[in-house]
């Protein structure tokens, strides 16, 4: 889009609570809450993570939500930008936003490639492949093959696995090019009801095991001791902020695309009560109780230890041999997957698309192919050395990365746009009363919360990961050199943030500009 065109908006008011809800129901609600739940005192987990649901969880959501659109009246889509409007002349403020570019970027590189797994292995489902497979172990063997697993470096990816992960990068830039409502919400419309449709018929044929209440039992059961342990609390809150896309500048690139006068506490609601449903409801019928159905408790426990994408491709699809229709089951749960996937990894990708548009003057399209090229590029060392790099991306992005970048949120939006001047945005052209309690929970106990969070994971476990504790001597070059593309990325990030705004101030790019309908909210641009 040129700036002589109309701004870019959402053509429906469900289409944008669905696109927010497909942002945030995702790979997470499916196979990392089960997991969390079972390793963290099952139904005594619900307690520490409805907590954090009210107390970072909420607020957030609203405050992104009040954020986008009020960025969205100036043109701008980003959290750079959007600080850039709020700082009143402090310069430094935007460059706070770079982790609204940088965290996007690295999850979206390895949640790309975990998607398209589940792209091939909902065609090898559909294929009948997996029929063949007669024991567990067959399944670690598929995983293997299919990730190009050998001794020595790098992997060797099979032909067919990198053309999976093209057609899925390929899926994705297409809905990026197409735009906000000719793409994102087009998607949305129909991801979503799929999407919902697919889990409900797998949650009834999991409930319809013999051993389902078992499995159910096994899940829900609390535990409360558990909740005296500290790491719980803080398992809960890392759940609710990865599962809910807050914390990076998704939510707050879908909201800026909502015209002035568009209610955002009603909308933020919604899609909030849909992804809780989706995660507690569906997400929290279907893993771990089908595993317990089939495999019983004492082989479930540890199969809940280990990883939540184990879980999805090696776990699951074992299940489906051992019931009737198992292959059609099994397709609809990898095709669930990918569809959860595609409607977040758009999310990461569409703030990026944006900063090129805003503050560079790129044409979306322009903006869309340079991206997709520039995420191929990142994806080739990401794919060949995946054992080394992606759980270190994972770490720093969703542990550090994540809280960080909502503690600086909720200070610039408490601090230097203002509390008062936030709630009443937050308020204007809102369809429900929004309880003023949390106004102050924004102000005080979500900052805290997140201080403590991020706090604890620094120290508990940043220092461990910086230093390479526990990581064999062998493997230092190359967690160190996927260090270094991260450093580099995120320093050249910072430099085009620079690069932007010198020639926005020579002139050479037009400033975005306020919209029309809006002239007469105050502009803070510098
Ligand atoms: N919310 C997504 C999930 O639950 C993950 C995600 C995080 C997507 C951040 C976009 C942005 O899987």
């Amino acid at each position: 889009m040129s700036h002589h065109q109309l701004p870019e908006r959402w053509a429906t008011k469900l289409g944008v609570i669905l696109a927010v809800a497909g942002s945030a129901v995702g790979l997470g609600n499916f196979l990392r809450f089960p997991t969390m739940v079972a390793q963290n005192g099952g139904g005594a987990f619900l307690i520490p993570y409805f907590c954090a649901l009210l107390l970072i969880g909420l607020p957030l959501m609203w405050m992104e939500w009040t954020f986008g659109r009020y960025g969205g009246l100036f043109g701008r889509h980003t959290l750079p930008g959007i600080y850039d409007v709020v700082a009143k002349g402090r310069r430094w403020v935007k460059y706070l936003g770079v982790l609204g570019l940088f965290v996007p970027f690295i999850i979206v590189v390895y949640y790309t490639y975990v998607e398209s797994w589940m792209l091939g292995y909902s065609i090898f489902s559909a294929l009948g492949h997996f029929s063949r497979i007669t024991e567990t172990a067959g399944f670690g063997d598929f995983l293997g093959s299919y990730l190009g697993a050998k001794d020595g470096q790098p992997m060797s990816v099979p032909t067919w696995a990198a053309l999976f992960l093209l057609i899925t990068l390929l899926a994705n830039f297409y809905v990026i090019w197409r735009g906000v409502s000719r793409g994102i919400e087009k998607l949305t419309r129909i991801a979503m009801p799929l999407l919902f449709i697919f889990a409900v018929i797998l949650v009834i044929r999991v409930l319809m095991l013999p051993n389902a209440f078992e499995g159910l039992a096994f899940l829900w059961k609390p535990d409360f001791s558990r909740l005296g342990d500290v790491k719980v609390w803080l398992a809960a809150a890392g759940q609710i902020f990865f599962t809910l896309s807050l914390g990076l500048g998704a939510i707050i690139a879908y909201s800026s695309y909502l015209g002035p006068k568009d209610d955002v506490a009603k909308s933020g609601l919604s899609a909030t009560a849909m992804n809780e449903g989706a995660e507690v409801l569906l997400g929290g019928s279907l893993a771990i109780p089908a595993a317990v159905a089939i495999f019983g408790i004492v082989q479930t426990t540890q199969i809940a230890q280990g990883s939540p994408v184990a879980l999805a491709v090696i776990t699951m699809p074992a299940i489906f041999t051992k019931i009737p229709l198992g292959e059609l089951f099994s397709t609809l749960w990898f095709l669930l997957l990918f569809i959860a996937g595609i409607t977040s990894s758009v999310s990461l990708l569409q703030p990026l698309v944006a900063f090129l548009q805003d503050e560079l003057g790129w044409t979306r399209r322009q903006a869309a192919l340079t991206l997709l090229l520039v995420t191929a590029a990142y994806l080739v060392p990401v794919v060949l050395w995946q054992q080394f790099f992606i759980d270190d991306m994972d770490f720093w992005s969703n542990n550090i990365l994540l809280p960080l970048g909502a503690l600086i949120e909720v200070l610039i939006f408490a601090f230097i746009f203002g509390i008062h001047r936030g709630w009443d945005e937050l308020k204007r052209g809102a369809e429900m009363h929004v309880p003023v309690i949390f106004k102050y929970i924004l102000l005080v106990v979500t900052p805290l919360y997140l201080v403590v969070l991020l706090g604890v994971w620094a120290v508990q476990e940043g220092w461990a990961k910086l230093t390479l504790q526990g990581i064999e001597a062998a493997h230092h070059p190359y967690i160190i050199a996927s260090r270094v593309v991260m450093g580099v990325i995120f320093l050249a990030m910072v430099l085009l943030l620079r690069v932007a705004w010198q020639r926005q101030r020579a002139g050479k790019v037009p400033r975005p500009t306020p919209h029309p309908d809006h002239a007469d909210i105050p502009c803070g641009m510098s």
